[in-house]
């Protein structure tokens, strides 16, 4: 997915009411004794900010909209939006931020009325609002007679054709891309458009059936994948090696047979764990025990083994460029957190383009202070998956075509 979307650069927002479409879903803290709550993890507001400055900066008046967890069309006190407008006053700082109680509701709409440019107004949960999710053109229509603009600037939900992402953008002209939407289908074009090559594929996770379409969508694209996690396992017994005890999708079997075909006619290396972390059970205090080949039973593999894991970084060491979805074993049982954090060290020792998306790939990364020493870290999870399956996001389509 290139991206032939007309962007910021093609908009005048002086003076203009522009609706930004953000993915303000972040973690909260648990409720305080005072009952409050606070956002615990504020890189998605973080990398919308260059959009919301440049917008500010230009005179626009602001109206930002996000969803916060799934509260199904209905007033939940504990996803209202409160803390995430407080957090996003104290990085913008310098510029009025207004916080509304509603969406399309009457305080909303006074708040808009009254929005100065170069001011923001933070609207409720859009998700409080069953039309949000079902797409209502009602629900898509109060929204859009707030704005002369649209942009959408929330990567992460743009696998989802709701009324904020895939409606509103129908119905206000111009409808561009903010600058974090920019900058991910640039990084993503940057590993699977035409990548400087080798070009590895490290994926993980627990199911082959989450990935088969990943795989599928993959395999011409790329010059090696590297598979990891409970998913390896499948591969292993399709290849008729003892797996033990350990997680197996029988059903899956003659899919992964058909991948490893598939890879072999494209000349892709496909490669698989030749080593394990096994233990005697799913647990953290496990006993383990490194095991080359075949696991015997009784045991199941719960990470990559030390010679794949010295393995998989000298490829990432020497690709070109890397994308990575999936943790190499139980990361979150420091037991069988080793292979994850390797390729994540590798990923920061290589001079490779890398991209990482998906929740425990990004953790070992942030875990480890390595932000920084990779290329790109996506902020979707369910949408940087979806890219990887080839698939094109609604709200991405919905956008303005240059
Ligand atoms: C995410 O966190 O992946 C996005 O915000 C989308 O959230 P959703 O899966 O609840 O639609």
């Amino acid at each position: 997915m290139s991206l032939n979307k007309k962007t910021l650069q093609s908009i005048e927002p002086a003076g203009k009411r522009v609706f930004v479409r953000v993915d303000f879903n972040v973690p909260l803290t648990d409720l305080s004794p005072d009952g409050q709550r606070a956002v615990s993890d504020d890189t998605r507001i973080q990398a919308a900010l260059p959009t919301l400055r440049f917008l500010l900066e230009a005179g626009a008046a602001v109206i930002v909209a996000s969803h916060l967890g799934r509260p199904k069309g209905e007033v939940k006190e504990e996803l209202r939006m409160s803390p995430v407008a407080a957090h996003l006053a104290t990085l913008l700082n310098g510029f009025v931020v207004h916080a509304a109680d509603d969406t399309i509701g009457p305080d909303a709409q006074a708040k808009v009325s009254a929005l100065k440019p170069g001011e923001l107004l933070l609207l409720e949960n859009l998700r409080f609002d069953a039309g949000e999710k079902s797409g209502d053109s009602a629900f898509s229509a109060a929204l859009a007679q707030y704005a002369d603009i649209y942009v959408n600037d929330a990567f992460g939900t743009c696998h989802r054709a709701h009324a904020s992402m895939a409606g509103v953008p129908a119905l206000v002209k111009p409808a561009v891309a903010g600058l974090l939407l920019e900058k991910e289908i640039h990084a993503f074009d940057a590993v699977l458009g035409n990548g400087k090559r080798p070009v590895v594929a490290i994926i993980g996770g627990a199911k082959v059936s989450d990935k088969i379409v990943i795989l599928e969508n993959l395999l011409p694209k790329v010059d090696a994948v590297l598979i990891g996690g409970g998913m390896a396992y499948t591969f292993l017994a399709a290849q008729g090696i003892a797996i033990g005890d350990s997680l197996l999708e029988q059903e899956r079997i003659e899919t992964a047979k058909a991948i490893l075909v598939k890879a072999n006619e494209l000349g892709v290396d496909l490669l698989l764990p030749t080593d394990h972390i096994a233990a005697d059970r799913f647990a953290a205090d496990a006993q383990t025990q490194v095991v080359e080949g075949g696991i015997p039973d009784g045991y199941m593999g719960l990470d990559i083994g030390p010679v794949t894991q010295a393995q998989f970084a000298t490829r990432a060491a020497a690709a070109g460029t890397v994308v990575w979805n999936g943790p190499m074993g139980v990361f979150e049982m420091p037991a069988f957190a080793g292979g994850t954090l390797t390729i994540a060290q590798a990923l920061a020792d290589s001079d490779c383009t890398s991209v990482i998306g998906g929740g425990d790939s990004v953790a070992a990364i942030k875990q480890n202070g390595l932000a920084d020493q990779v290329t790109h870290i996506s902020t979707g999870g369910g949408a940087f998956l979806e890219m990887l399956e080839g698939k094109t996001l609604p709200g991405f389509a919905a956008l303005d075509d240059n």
